[in-house]
């Protein structure tokens, strides 16, 4: 599902270039699961954001599902992101002046769904009450907690049954019962439905529950 080979990441510094990716290699199977750890500023979010086609490497190859981000014209690259793709970001970016619901749903705006809008609304229904936030449908994002803010960006991420999940730090702001909840979600996508799923995490428990856990040491991935 994922290849990624000898990639470099620079971003330019004040004096010199600050090096955060260098030649990093790593090859995920579909319906694999991985966790990646390490230490703040080590490069985890930069890796994800490379993932997602948000950020460009300086050099390397990145290839998902055997096509090779580089070589996706901007059409690909947003259908790949709208399709095939859910992210929960570090930070949410939940519209502020739309609900919960609609906000779940908001993936949909981009286009290309098959599926009627009431019956992605009912999916969206069920997996806030998966993650229980039934009561909080018709609330907007300032009404709510950070750690349910968060369940949110969750729900978001997998309301378009995406082949591939990136999480960074899916359970940061979640007590543990409800951090063993999203693990329990994310177990059951990836045992029941086959996603592939990269987690950024500093949850041990959530870490543990992934096939294999990276860590990222200067700008590689060692296998734990
Ligand atoms: N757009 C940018 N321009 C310059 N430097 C950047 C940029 N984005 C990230 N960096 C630097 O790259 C390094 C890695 O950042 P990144 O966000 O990937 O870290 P992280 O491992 O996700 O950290 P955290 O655990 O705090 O989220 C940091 O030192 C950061 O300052
Ligand atoms: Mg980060």
């Amino acid at each position: 599902m994922i290849e990624i080979s000898e990639l470099v990441k620079t971003y330019p510094g004040p004096a010199e270039d600050i090096s955060v990716l260098d030649g990093l290699d790593l090859s995920v199977g579909k319906a694999e699961s991985i966790a990646i750890v390490g230490p703040s500023g080590c490069g985890k979010t930069t890796l994800l954001n490379i993932l997602g086609t948000l950020d460009v490497p300086t050099s390397g190859s990145v290839s998902i599902a055997g096509k090779e981000l580089s070589q996706l014209d901007a059409e690909e690259r947003s259908k790949f992101r709208n399709r095939s793709l859910g992210f929960v970001f570090q930070q949410h970016f939940l519209l502020p002046q739309c609900t919960v619901e609609e906000n779940v749903i908001m993936p949909r705006l981009a286009g290309g769904w098959e599926e009627s809008e009431s019956d992605t609304r009912e999916r969206a229904i069920s997996l806030l009450r998966d993650l229980g936030l039934e009561e909080r449908v018709a609330h907007r994002p300032y009404q709510l907690s950070g750690g349910e803010r968060l369940r949110v960006a969750v729900a978001r991420a997998l309301i378009n049954q995406p082949a591939l999940v990136l999480a960074d730090e899916p359970t940061g702001s979640l007590d543990p019962s409800m951090g063993e909840q999203v693990a329990d979600l994310f177990a059951q996508l990836n045992d029941q439905h086959g996603v592939t799923l990269v987690t950024v995490t500093h949850n041990a428990a959530l870490a543990e529950r992934m096939g294999v856990v990276y860590a990222l040491e200067k700008g590689k991935l060692q296998r734990r």
